[in-house]
């Protein structure tokens, strides 16, 4: 008889150990932060279950918990306490991001503070640039964003992460925080970043969703996938120091395929609708919660992901401290 005997390897918890190709470690996180101008105390997202958006007078409770688990990097999102067509409120140095960068690095210097880069929550139209006669446009857009990104760093953030998918916003970036002394703060692009479904729960959270049409018009129709790869290429040609895809759980595909085409560190972005997806059925007693947020994030690394930003960085960090 001759045939291969693959359960060998399979024998003991002990003997899988040995051979598992793929690991979840604490220092692959990265967790997302609300805060919010118009609260004290925190509010439960009632679309996301066990994420707040927390007032800049209780967001430090929150990063310690962060910090205490073990949770090396976090990434900022703010709801402003107004909106303007400019965004205003993204770019000001007292903007709700910045207080709170600069309140976190304040108190926790060692950990790394990723801020988001957008207008959306800060714009009266609710669309990632500027508007006019209905239509968002590029080029005017890549001036406030790189002024965010700009006043963001002041404030001290270690990362900008831009996800306005402009055209062009690296490049814009790059040569605002430069000219403004920033040469060692690095960029992570949300280079390919899909116009998706699965961002509704972040527009509650974020208070974001466009007054009026879609995203399409600058995030990437779903169904693409040359379209990423270029993406990636503008991005790295334009300076960006990680790249990421965004969502995860249906463009795994296009994960390996960035993965196998760039030297730079890939970010997967496990997006609230994934989240809220997994809470729902758990909640309902359907699924082992755990065990699926593990088997979904294994599969990202497996694609290819070497970070991943998820709403579960708390728990599985918790689950990893206690030895599961
Ligand atoms: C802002 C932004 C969005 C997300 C991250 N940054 C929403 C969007 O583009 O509409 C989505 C994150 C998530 O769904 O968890 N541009
Ligand atoms: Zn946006």
């Amino acid at each position: 008889m001759n045939f291969d005997r693959h359960r060998r390897l399979r024998s003991s918890a002990a003997m899988r150990d040995l051979v598992r190709e793929t690991h979840l470690n604490k220092d692959d996180l990265i967790m997302p932060v609300f805060v919010d101008a118009n609260i004290t105390g925190k509010t439960e997202i009632s679309s996301m279950p066990g994420v707040f958006q927390f007032g800049i007078d209780s967001v430090l409770d929150e990063i310690d918990e962060i910090v205490k688990l073990g949770v090396k990097s976090v990434i900022m999102f703010g709801l402003p306490d107004h909106k303007d067509e400019v965004g205003t409120g993204a770019w000001e140095d007292d903007g709700i991001v910045q207080q709170a960068i600069r309140l976190i690095k304040k108190n926790y210097p060692e950990l790394i503070v990723i801020a988001d880069t957008c207008l959306c929550e800060y714009t009266s139209t609710g669309h990632c640039g500027v508007v006019k006669d209905g239509e968002v446009l590029n080029d005017e857009s890549l001036t406030y964003i790189t002024k965010t990104a700009v006043s963001q760093v002041k404030a001290g953030a270690d990362i900008i992460a831009p996800s306005n998918a402009m055209d062009g916003y690296v490049a814009s970036i790059r040569a605002g925080l430069d000219e403004a002394g920033f040469i060692n703060t690095p960029i992570m692009s949300y280079a390919v970043k899909y116009a998706s479904s699965f961002y509704g729960p972040f527009r509650e959270a974020a208070d974001s969703s466009p007054e009026f049409g879609d995203r399409k018009g600058y995030q990437m129709d779903p169904a693409n996938r040359l379209d990423a790869m270029r993406e990636v290429l503008s991005d790295e040609k334009e300076g960006a120091d990680f790249v990421m895809v965004k969502p995860s759980m249906a463009f795994l595909d296009v994960m390996r395929e960035i993965k196998n085409h760039t030297v730079l560190p890939l970010v997967a972005y496990n997006v609230s609708g994934e989240y809220s997806m997994i809470k729902a059925a758990a909640q309902n007693g359907w699924i082992d919660e755990d065990k699926i947020v593990q088997e979904t994030l294994v599969g990202m690394k497996r694609a290819g992901a070497d970070l991943i930003i998820t709403y579960f960085a708390k728990d599985v960090a918790k689950r990893i401290n206690e030895g599961e």
